[in-house]
């Protein structure tokens, strides 16, 4: 049973990447440094845009953080209104609700300002209001009929490089489960990688959205199907998330840190929209809809488990990737490099202030959390694993984050 799970799973991954082989993932225009989304504005307002949809969260706006980017838009011309009702794991309601006062305020752009989850919603509010193609249509892979409004993002966290791919996930309420949107056309066309804009992010945010950017760039590092642009990406995203991580998290203020991860976060994402992902997101997404624990912190809490059984089987892929990062030397062997990324890994959560485990998750839960992750790492989406779980194997790695 188990090998018939394995070649169907490998089978649907090199499916993917055949098809990857003839989609073309555009690149958004990306503008970087301090200062860049004033930038991104001017050339919104040259874009000959006349009103924008701002999709945003309300703690983004009473931080007044919103109200200096679109006091940049009305400096040239642009209008804005503000949708800020976006709360972690969007979902459905919530998108529709965008769209519906996108239409009815006739704007003619979207622009996301916020983390992974405002970013998701935009994505599909700017397809589903420049097509009328309603956004449960648009499940599953290539299903969007029309590229839609066009489409600018600020990430004011790095972690879920959503600014560059072509993914959305948005959450089913009524079954709790996370869809998944994946489609070229949700690529953005400009984004502003502003650190000044991420100074005042939270250590503990700071924290779990950065270790998903990391987990993002190993598992895309991992992939079976990583090329050599992938790998080039991914891997420069793990060195700067080792070597500033840290920083970011103690001192927010620090520039040159919150840069470099905003920088790592958007590699991370241009390689993983590429490669997939791998099991640690299977369990994490499927953590986040049955807790709802938050997307960085159940990645962070899967991570070093899940490289723990990878390594006897990539242990040449993890060396490398313990060598882009700096971690060992070249004279261990490439199991014993492995071990030190994965160390490495877990040195970097436990200074970071990362949970080792979740009170939100009961023993009862384990059967089908762990069930539900293989369906969804073996199953349409074919995650392409260096190493294939068996049930046991994954309940074992579940009940490791339940509470001593
Ligand atoms: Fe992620």
């Amino acid at each position: 049973m188990h090998f018939l799970i394995v070649l169907y799973s490998r089978i649907m991954a090199v499916l993917s990447h055949i098809t990857m082989k003839f989609i073309s993932v555009p690149s958004p225009m990306i503008y970087s440094g301090a200062g860049s989304a004033t930038a991104l504005c001017g050339a919104i307002g040259r874009f000959a845009c006349k009103r924008v949809l701002v999709v945003t969260d309300s703690v983004l706006v009473e931080l007044g953080l919103v109200g200096r980017v679109t006091a940049e838009l009305e400096k040239v011309g642009v209008a804005v209104e503000i949708y800020d009702a976006i709360l972690p794991d969007p979902d459905f309601l919530q998108v529709e609700g965008g769209i519906a006062l996108c239409r009815k305020m006739r704007c003619d752009a979207v622009l996301a300002i916020g983390g992974g989850s405002s970013l998701d919603a935009a994505k599909v509010i700017a397809v589903s209001a420049g097509s009328e193609q309603l956004p449960r249509k648009m499940e599953g892979f290539f299903k969007v009929a029309k590229r839609g409004l066009p489409l600018y993002c600020i990430p004011t966290t790095a972690g879920t490089g959503s600014e560059a791919t072509m993914v959305s996930v948005i959450t089913d309420t009524a079954s709790s489960t996370k869809c998944f949107i994946v489609d070229p056309k949700l690529v953005p066309d400009a984004v502003a990688l502003d650190a000044s804009l991420m100074t005042g992010l939270p250590p503990a945010i700071t924290a779990a959205t950065g270790i998903d950017a990391l987990t993002h760039a190993i598992e895309s590092s991992l992939a079976t199907e990583a090329t050599e642009e992938t790998l080039k990406k991914s891997l420069a995203a793990t060195a700067m998330i080792f070597r500033y991580l840290e920083t970011a998290v103690n001192d927010g203020e620090n520039l040159e840190a919150r840069e470099a991860m905003a920088v790592a976060s958007c590699y991370a994402g241009a390689a993983f929209t590429v490669t997939n992902v791998g099991y640690v997101h299977g369990l994490a997404h499927q953590l986040g809809a049955l807790c709802h624990i938050p997307h960085g912190l159940a990645n962070a809490l899967f991570l070093p488990h899940v490289l723990d059984f990878y390594c006897d089987t990539a242990a040449p892929q993890m060396a490398r990737i313990a060598a882009a990062a700096d971690i060992g030397s070249d004279a261990d062997s490439d199991l014993e490099r492995a071990k030190k990324l994965v160390e490495a890994v877990r040195s970097l959560e436990d200074r970071i202030g990362v949970p080792k485990s979740s009170d939100a998750l009961k023993p009862e839960m384990v059967e089908e959390l762990a069930r539900r992750a293989l369906k969804e790492s073996h199953g349409l989406y074919g995650y392409p694993v260096p190493k294939y779980m068996r049930k046991a194997e994954c309940e074992a790695i579940v009940r490791k984050i339940l509470p001593a």
